[in-house]
């Protein structure tokens, strides 16, 4: 069977419509060189939370708050909420901002900090949890998303192909408490677009 033809062109007629405000923020990731996930990896975040009715959500690493409003937007139908951890106190500020514009500042909550101390003092159960900080600090973080998130917990990890995140890769990949797949893929206006995303549920509690 033959391949549609030029079929990075096909699918970037297929990138999901979008509410203006997300496209403003895109507008300004561009211009602001901030790695947001864009508009394809934005509705896939939603596609997952909302058909696992995901109530409760957390995410590392919040930037603007643009993936952020993807999740919360899953997460307030099932009428929970998101937490997003995010260091840089301008971002963590601009996002906060951008969830009250977005009409969902009930539902969500940024919290100011590194990422692996916030997670410490942290008590789950999440239900899902999105991986999005630097990469050298995916291999850190995974003991506590395990300890986090319920059994049958869906842990979503952006950028796995950069460097940085080579041994956490390999650690998720032997780690039999995990059933994890890592997708290379195609991601029109994500940033990059050949990049690696890696999906995994929590199986076992040890
Ligand atoms: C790739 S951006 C997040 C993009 C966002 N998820 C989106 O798609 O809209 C990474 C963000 O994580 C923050 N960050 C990086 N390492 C962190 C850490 N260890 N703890 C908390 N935030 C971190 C950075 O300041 C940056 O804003």
């Amino acid at each position: 069977m033959a391949m549609i033809p030029d079929l990075e062109s096909h699918f970037r007629g297929l990138v999901p419509s979008r509410r203006e405000l997300l496209q403003r923020l895109e507008a300004e990731a561009t211009r602001e060189g901030i790695p947001i996930v864009g508009p394809v990896v934005g509705e896939l975040l939603f596609i997952l939370a909302f058909a696992m009715g995901a109530r409760d959500i957390l995410e590392l690493g919040t930037a603007t708050g643009y993936s952020a409003i993807y999740l919360t937007e899953a997460a307030a139908a099932a009428g929970g909420r998101v937490i997003s951890l995010e260091r840089d106190a301008d971002m963590a500020r601009r996002a906060r901002e951008n969830l009250v514009s977005a009409g969902l500042a009930a539902n969500a909550e940024v919290q100011l900090g590194d990422a692996q101390a916030l997670l410490a003092d942290m008590t789950g159960p999440f239900d899902l949890a999105f991986l999005d900080i630097d990469k050298e600090g995916y291999l850190p973080a995974l003991p506590a998303l395990h300890r986090l998130l319920r059994p049958g917990g869906l842990l979503v990890v952006d950028n796995t192909g950069f460097q940085g995140a080579a041994a956490f890769n390999a650690a998720l990949h032997q780690d039999r408490r995990w059933r994890a797949v890592n997708l290379l893929a195609f991601l029109p206006q994500h940033s990059p677009e050949q990049d690696g995303l890696a999906l995994a549920v929590k199986v076992a509690d040890c």
